[in-house]
């Protein structure tokens, strides 16, 4: 794969690089994505029985013990070199503004600081009721657990289908994409709002957009370059290429 010396260039010339991500830079850790046929999670699962609200007040053990069952996952999981990567790209330009779709928390895991967590993070809980987040002594222990001070529900700390993004986070991500020089699209199928539309926002604000994805998406005719290959490929490269033109 040959990166291209404009965008190594823009890059190093940025004074404020956004980097979106999706489940695609943590299937290499061993985490499924959404929408990929056969390994997809929502190939296998139907999120309208355990990624809604709904799904959780009819029916909350099931999704509990689902959220269970992947948070099982995501602890076995190791960051791996695509997350590596972009935590020391963040080092090395002037600004950077990490913005995740997912909820492992695998970006922090290998030392990126404050992601923008856009759809919540996995181990984490939430009251169903207060919709405040609660540590583990605020959960009394149950199936689910229940929250100590109203005796509602537990639930994980995610953005389910139909559900707002949290106000703070939308607008922090908003002002990042639309303020940038460059945005990278890493492993994302660009198919769920709002977060697809983040891309869009800062193509609109005359960033140079780039995608990284082994396979095309609906950003992929608009972006200005696509780096068709894996994260944990594609991202250590292009910082090796940055490093060259650093010295
Ligand atoms: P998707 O499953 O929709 O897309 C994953 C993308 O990753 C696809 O475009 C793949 O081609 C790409 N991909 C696969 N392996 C890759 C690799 N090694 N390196 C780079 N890319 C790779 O996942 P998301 O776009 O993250 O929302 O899905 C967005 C949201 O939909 C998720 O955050 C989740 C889901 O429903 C909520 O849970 C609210």
């Amino acid at each position: 794969m040959t990166i291209p010396a404009e965008l190594v260039h823009a890059i190093r010339g940025a004074g404020h690089v956004v980097v979106l991500t999706g489940s695609g830079i943590s299937a290499e850790s061993g985490i499924p994505t959404f929408r990929d046929a056969q390994t997809g999670t929502w190939a296998r699962f139907r999120p309208e029985d355990l990624a809604t609200p709904q799904a959780f007040r009819r029916d909350p053990e099931t999704v509990w013990a689902w959220y269970a069952w992947r948070r099982e996952t995501v602890a076995e999981a190791q960051p791996n070199a695509g997350h590596r990567a972009l935590a020391e790209l963040e080092r090395r330009v002037s600004k950077l503004t990490l913005i995740t779709q997912n909820v492992d928390g695998l970006h922090q895991r290998a030392g990126s600081r404050e992601p923008v967590e856009f759809h919540g993070n996995i181990m984490a809980n939430r009251c169903f009721a207060e919709q405040r987040r609660l540590t583990d002594d605020e959960c009394l222990p149950g199936t689910p657990p229940r929250c100590r001070d109203c005796g509602s529900a537990v639930r994980p700390d995610v953005v389910w289908f139909g559900e707002s993004i949290d106000e703070s986070v939308l607008e922090r991500a908003t002002t990042a994409c639309a303020t940038c020089d460059v945005l990278l699209s890493v492993g994302t199928s660009s198919q769920v709002q709002p977060a697809a539309g983040l891309a869009e926002l800062a193509l609109s604000c005359n960033a140079l957009v780039a995608e990284i994805n082994p396979a095309s998406t609906p950003l992929s005719p608009t972006a200005h370059y696509c780096l068709r290959g894996a994260a944990g490929a594609v991202l250590p490269q292009l910082l090796t290429e940055l490093k060259g033109t650093d010295e």
